[in-house]
């Protein structure tokens, strides 16, 4: 019963966690299109993207982490194929965000070094990873 409950609270938090994942690098996008370092607009991006990280993409990260370790603990997942493949996209996942927070770090320092295309492209990133990490938690076709 228990575990149910945490079960959900584990899917509750990968779309909290995803849903931020999606917006950050758009985010970005809107920045660096919406006015110069230092502007007004600069300005309320690099605060809006604080507020993404702090308050969304830190905690949900963390969230889905724990309940996903006890999960995995509790099921013995971590002698199962499929739980190390996922495993690895979620760890590399996990990467893009820290590269992705350290990016927004950057802007507001004023340092754009990403063209807008690029962010673009990097916004993929999140959506392939959950394709695969979905259909591996899923179909668990090893
Ligand atoms: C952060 C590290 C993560 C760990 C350690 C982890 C671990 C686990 C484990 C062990 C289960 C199996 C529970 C069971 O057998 O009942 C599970 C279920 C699931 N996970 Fe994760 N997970 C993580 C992140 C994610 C992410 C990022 C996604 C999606 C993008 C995701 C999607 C799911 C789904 C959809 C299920 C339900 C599968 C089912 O049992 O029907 N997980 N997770």
């Amino acid at each position: 019963m228990t575990y149910l409950w945490l079960k959900a609270g584990h899917i509750i938090f990968v779309i909290f966690w995803m849903a931020g994942l999606f917006m950050l690098p758009r985010f970005f996008v809107y920045h660096q299109e919406d006015g110069p370092p230092g502007s007004e607009a600069d300005a309320k991006w690099i605060e809006r993207e604080r507020r993404l990280v702090k308050i969304i993409l830190t905690p949900a990260m963390i969230v889905v982490w724990l309940l996903g370790l006890f999960l995995a603990y509790y099921t013995a997942a971590y002698t199962e194929g499929w739980f190390h493949a996922k495993l690895l996209l979620v760890l590399a996942l996990t990467g893009y965000q820290g590269w992705m927070t350290g990016y927004a770090k950057k802007l507001a320092r004023g340092e754009r070094t990403l063209e807008g295309r690029n962010l673009r492209l990097l916004n993929e990133v999140p959506g392939l990873a959950a394709v695969l990490i979905v259909i591996l938690a899923i179909a668990r076709p090893f």
